[in-house]
């Protein structure tokens, strides 16, 4: 990839700023991990494994600011750092994941020592990056085995580099397929209200020299029964034990006008993304976001004032509308809630 979305360097958070793209790439620092949660809650990282990473590196940058005389003073104290981070965006299960992660690196910590500890917890947060880089690749390699030379795929929201430390998720398909040498086209849904379709892959893939072609969101379900779609491809933020899909507002209806015009609807996520303890999606937090995304467009009002808004900013696909789930272990095909526990090894 040619820009970095998250970086650790020299004690420091390195963020692409997101919300500024596709007109500036600009990076910002963050050293203290209050102004990181800031960030993650303003959307200037985002998409589930990277805001996974993301928080994974607050508890890192929380733990290099305390100081604590004893073991118990230092978990009381990272505490609050934890609880900040876990607040800041609730329906990605890769967050809770994250920070869940490195609270057992400092609660199974025996023989205090107070350098060490912080050692020991910015390593953590740098496995876990790592780790997003592997498993991006794998699940990419994974997935391009579905793609055949020709494919149109309908992606929606951002589910690329610009949403992970790797490669990314849905998109992390397409960049392996297209190195494999398939000529692929990608259709972008805009993604309303945040337009991380229209603003991010469409920069994305165009930067990386992958054919795209962006839609209003509205425009799919008629491109899918005009066959000029062969696959939908997106990620996902959460998936209960029974296959569910939460992903960005929008998917699915997409599911749906997929499933009506007999064109496979993929899901691409790795393990971390599986809440085992959620039965089905009606369960997963969906986060509601300001209501001047829906009734501002470039700082233009484009509702009356006063006008009642709802902005859940996800949506729960239901398990029978997927023809697949593509992990980092292979894919799950359906009956799903059974293949991905086999997958698993459950
Ligand atoms: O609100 P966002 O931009 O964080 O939502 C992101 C998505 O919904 C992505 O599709 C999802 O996180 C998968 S990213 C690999």
């Amino acid at each position: 990839m040619n820009f970095k979305t998250i970086e650790w360097k020299n004690d420091k958070v390195i963020l692409l700023d997101q919300r500024r793209l596709p007109s500036e790439e600009i990076y910002v620092e963050y050293s203290d991990y209050k102004s990181l949660a800031d960030a993650i809650k303003a959307m200037v990282v985002r998409g589930a494994p990277a805001i996974g990473v993301a928080a994974a590196m607050g508890v890192a940058l929380g733990a290099l600011g305390v100081d604590a005389k004893n073991h118990e003073e230092f978990i009381q104290k990272m505490e609050k750092v934890c609880d900040t981070l876990l607040k800041t965006r609730p329906t990605a299960v890769n967050l809770p994941w994250a920070v869940e992660r490195m609270k057992k690196v400092y609660l199974n910590f025996s023989d205090f020592s107070l350098p060490q500890l912080k050692q020991r917890l910015v390593n953590e947060a740098l496995a876990i990056f790592e780790e997003d880089i592997d498993l991006c690749r794998k699940m990419g390699k994974h997935g391009a085995s579905l793609i055949q030379s020709g494919d149109a795929i309908l992606t929606h929201c951002n589910a690329g580099a610009l949403a992970t430390a790797g490669q990314g998720t849905a998109l992390s398909v397409i960049y392996e397929a297209a190195r494999e040498g398939k000529k692929i086209k990608v259709f972008a849904d805009e993604t309303r209200p945040f337009l991380q379709g229209a603003r991010l892959t469409a920069w994305e893939l165009q930067k990386n020299g992958i054919e795209v072609t962006l839609i209003p969101d509205v425009a799919a379900a008629s491109l899918l029964r005009e066959g000029h779609i062969q696959k939908v491809i997106v990620g996902a933020d959460r998936i209960a034990s029974n296959g569910d899909v939460a992903n960005k507002i929008g998917t699915y209806p997409l599911a749906l006008a997929a499933k009506t015009h007999g064109v496979p609807f993929y899901v691409v996520a790795p393990f971390s993304t599986i809440d085992w303890s959620i039965l089905d999606g009606m369960k997963i937090p969906i986060e509601e976001r300001p209501e001047s995304e829906v009734t501002f467009f470039l700082n233009q009002r484009t509702a009356p004032v006063g006008v009642q808004v709802r902005n859940p900013a996800f949506d729960v696909t239901p398990y029978e509308l997927i023809t697949g789930i593509v992990t980092e272990r292979g894919i799950a095909v359906q009956p799903l809630e059974r293949n991905l526990k086999n997958l698993y090894g459950k």
